[in-house]
């Protein structure tokens, strides 16, 4: 997902209006190390390749802290084209089989309209 559409979805200013404060940062500026400098992490990729995560900057970053993701607050958000969002079911069952606990998980097909909008307001609600 974009860094235009991954800022919509702190825009919707939930998590601040439930009293948190939200920042967007870049996969490839994330690390396992920053993990403990945050309460909550909302991880967004889009489908990539065939119904996978975004291999060349997102799993990398997602190999990295998923070990340490177990016990925390996790959402998983993104965006997808011309299949049915699978890539997210897919990603939802890894992270639970690594023993993490997904609090949300919001798909939008291409860009998110008004109930993926809501959606994504309902997902920082659930991290804050
Ligand atoms: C190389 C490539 C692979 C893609 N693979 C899938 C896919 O497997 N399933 C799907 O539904 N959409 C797929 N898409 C569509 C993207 O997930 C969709 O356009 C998404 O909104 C892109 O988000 P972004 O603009 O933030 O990168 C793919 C797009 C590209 C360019």
């Amino acid at each position: 997902m974009s860094e235009e559409r991954s800022a919509g979805l702190h825009d919707t200013s939930a998590a601040p209006g439930a009293g948190a404060e939200a920042e967007v940062i870049a996969c490839s500026d994330f690390s396992a190390s920053d993990l403990d400098a945050y309460g909550a992490f909302a991880f967004g990729c889009p489908a990539m390749g065939f119904e996978e995560l975004e291999s060349d900057e997102f799993e990398p970053m997602w190999d990295d802290v998923e070990a340490e993701l177990p016990g925390r607050k996790v959402a998983l958000f993104g965006s997808y084209d011309w299949a049915d969002g699978e890539w997210m079911d897919l990603w939802r069952e890894r992270a639970e089989s690594a023993g993490i606990t997904v609090a949300d998980a919001v798909i939008a097909k291409d860009y998110p309209d008004e109930a993926a909008s809501v959606d994504c307001k309902a997902l920082g609600a659930a991290l804050a």
